[in-house]
């Protein structure tokens, strides 16, 4: 088959294997045998290997995947990814429904719509095609995951129809449904792997491999129900929901128009009892105001839109007997009473432990070794103890008294008056305290070093590296390379190892080396100072701009800043004098870390661009090169000369050399125009 032929043939064959996949995947229609469908693909696949130039970034058979993401970069939400106002109440719903006429006055018209329970996914197509997929992350900035959200079957790689916006975006919700899940469990057992909890967890932990091949395998699926932006060609929310549906988006057929609370507490009833029939996880219902310039007129607070709540559905309970109870110390020194349970299945999960808060909530439970007790799931993952089945007690059984002394390190918990929890006062000295220290020194909005995430702390820890966070910049690659951790599988109970390679210590010293441009203000959080959290190192940083100038300061200096209150400011003096701080400090400065900041970074307009680097290139067509690069700076992103890995985003203008284009296409880094950035300047 010559060139041209082959490229007609990939043209219908590629048409054809859509259509297909959506009759199969969105509409559940299948419109062929397997068997002929996969004769179609292998052809496909065939082709496209042997004319390689001829396969295109969106053909089907990038459904199979095959690409590696070798790292998930982070990417800007063009729309902040919000979440939404929770209700559990009729009542709540009315208070709802009275704000929203209030503002409105006249009749308003919802949309009920099922609250899918899985992972939030934002998709852009442009010209009908799909280009980028990204993680809601912080809702600010997330996860660029597009290579394996193209294995996703459901999701159209190019639009059907016609009618879309040149670019837009649309979210939805990537779930497991249980067949699935259950099958991929199964496979997890037998290799001797941890199961996951839920469906959600693994859709989440599906989409962060790297192999997009795998993820083909573990058949995601996924739900779109909502198109962000304020210039689409559709009045209502429905309207938009329709026309993604003939887009070829899966759009879940129960969405329904109402007028009335009754209609609406009839679908949330309904749905309370039928989504146990559904084959996937959903955690409640969403009501929308359908009209779209009243959900402008609505507007959104900083979390949420007002336009929209969602109704959770009660957490389900069962009965089981309490073991054993154990007590935990968190990052803090908190202790947690935590129940050991004889396991019981609970809304799809297999529950072994319960939170019992604290010494409070203990008493005043009552709970006994040996009771009945009533485990309840709510809205998150820990379950928790809600009662005891007094009926069933034993005569024998003797009231539980809270511990003295910290498991962990024998100190004697101290209590202050006013809070529930005891506290091992042990802050440098106990495992759990020191190591949670440090997973908070190291986390995404501190010194966000993730190549030291995911237990690896834990190695360094009890290999006696690391005591705290000064000395994570004392590591070497010879200490680190060959380190190596045993643990016993929970699943099958084997022993098994992990061990740190070249690869993995190269990474984790990058990591610590970039960590020392962090900004003074993050540090400043990152050191972990009881009540220091972002915000208020943010005001002090920028109040005092040096950390000298802030361990100088008295209580009235702090207490003149905005938002620092007395507690906040005596936690700072008490911790400054501390000489082991003082001796953290010391190295942590030698070691590079920033510990003041320049004051024209105040000059900020936003921070919107923190972490980001932008390359500029060509000539633009409002602004010159200088001002779009201070433009970048006030808003906290930095400008680099030469495109490489670590660009965010390459803004091109006229003229931009080739070359240069090139290397982003390679390196997958998206290059944005003079508009697109002007918008990401204007967006919130
Ligand atoms: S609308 C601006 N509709 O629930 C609000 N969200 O708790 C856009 N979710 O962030 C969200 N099903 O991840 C919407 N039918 C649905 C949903 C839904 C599930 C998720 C979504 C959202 C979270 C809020």
């Amino acid at each position: 088959m010559d060139h041209i032929e082959a490229k007609e043939r990939i043209a219908v064959l590629s048409d054809e294997i859509r259509r297909h996949n959506h009759s199969y995947y969105v509409l559940s229609t299948p419109s062929i045998s397997d068997f002929e469908f996969d004769m179609l693909l292998e052809e496909l696949i065939r082709l496209e290997k042997e004319h390689p130039d001829l396969a295109e970034p969106d053909s089907p058979t990038q459904h199979v995947g095959g690409g590696i993401t070798r790292e998930f970069r982070q990417v800007q939400h063009k729309y902040p990814m919000l979440s939404l106002g929770n209700t559990y109440s009729e009542e709540d719903i009315r208070d709802f429904e009275e704000r929203i006429h209030k503002t409105i006055g006249d009749e308003v018209e919802y949309v009920c719509e099922l609250k899918f329970d899985g992972v939030a996914i934002g998709l852009t197509y442009r010209d009908g095609r799909l280009v980028q997929a990204v993680t809601r992350g912080d809702g600010i900035r997330g996860d660029d995951v597009t290579t394996n959200v193209k294995t996703i079957r459901s999701i159209p790689l190019k639009l059907h129809g016609s009618g879309f916006p040149d670019e837009f975006e649309i979210r939805g919700e990537l779930i497991l449904p249980h067949a699935s899940f259950e099958k991929m469990n199964g496979q997890r057992l037998e290799d001797g792997d941890e199961p996951f909890a839920n469906p959600r967890n693994a859709a989440s932990g599906s989409l962060k491999m790297l192999d997009s091949a795998e993820v083909a395998k573990r058949n995601l699926d996924g739900f779109f129900y909502y198109l962000p932006g304020d210039n689409l060609p559709f009045k209502t929310h429905y309207e938009c929901l329709l026309a993604a549906k003939s887009w070829g988006f899966k759009i879940s057929e129960f969405a329904v128009r109402c007028k009335t609370s009754e209609e609406i507490f009839d679908y949330i009833n309904t749905w309370d009892v039928a989504r146990h029939d559904l084959s996937f996880d959903i955690d409640g219902v969403v009501i929308k105001v359908n009209d779209l310039r009243q959900q402008e007129m609505l507007g959104y607070t900083a979390k949420s839109p007002r336009w929209a709540i969602s109704y959770k559905f009660r957490a389900e309970q069962v009965s089981t007997e309490l073991l054993s109870v154990a007590f935990q110390v968190g990052r803090t020194g908190a202790i947690t009473p935590v129940a050991n349970l004889q396991p019981v299945q609970l809304a799809g999960t297999v529950v072994k432990r319960a939170t019992l808060h604290n010494a409070d909530v203990l008493a005043s439970l009552d709970v006994r070794i040996g009771d009945t007790v009533f485990v309840e799931k709510g809205g998150e993952i820990i379950p928790k103890i809600i009662g005891v089945d007094f009926t069933r007690r034993s005569a024998e059984s003797v009231p539980l008294s809270f511990i003295n002394t910290c498991p962990e390190c024998g100190a004697a918990l101290v209590r202050t008056a006013g809070e529930s929890a005891w506290y091992c006062p042990n802050e440098n000295g106990c495992p759990p305290q020191i190591k949670g220290k440090l997973e908070h020194f190291i986390s995404r909005r501190a010194m966000n070093i993730d190549s030291l995430g995911e237990g690896k702390i834990e190695i360094l820890f009890d290999n006696g590296l690391v005591h705290n966070c000064a000395d994570l910049y004392d590591l070497t690659y010879d200490r680190l390379i060959g380190l190596e951790k045993t643990y016993e599988s929970t699943v099958d109970k084997k022993e098994k190892k992990i061990s740190f390679r070249e690869k993995t210590v190269t990474n984790i010293l990058n990591g610590i080396e970039s960590s020392k441009n962090v900004s003074f203000d993050r540090v400043l959080y990152a050191l972990g100072i009881r009540f220091v959290g972002e915000t208020v190192a943010k005001k002090l940083a920028a109040h005092f701009l040096s950390i000298e100038k802030l361990a100088q300061a008295d209580l009235n200096e702090l207490i003149e800043v905005e938002e620092i209150g007395e507690k906040i400011a005596r936690s700072i003096l008490a911790w400054f004098p501390d000489p082991r701080n003082i001796e953290l400090l010391g190295r942590l400065s030698a070691g590079g870390i920033q510990f003041s900041m320049d004051e024209s970074l105040l000059a900020r307009d936003s921070d919107k661009f923190s972490g980001l680097i932008f390359v500029v290139s060509g000539v633009f067509e409002n602004f010159s090169r200088d001002e779009l690069k201070k433009t970048i700076e006030a808003h906290g992103g930095k400008n680099a000369g030469s495109i490489s890995s670590k660009t965010s985003y390459v803004l091109a203008g006229e003229n931009m050399g080739p070359e240069k284009r090139k290397k982003a296409e390679k390196l997958g880094i998206p290059i944005i125009s003079e508009a697109d950035f002007l918008e990401m300047v204007s967006q919130h």
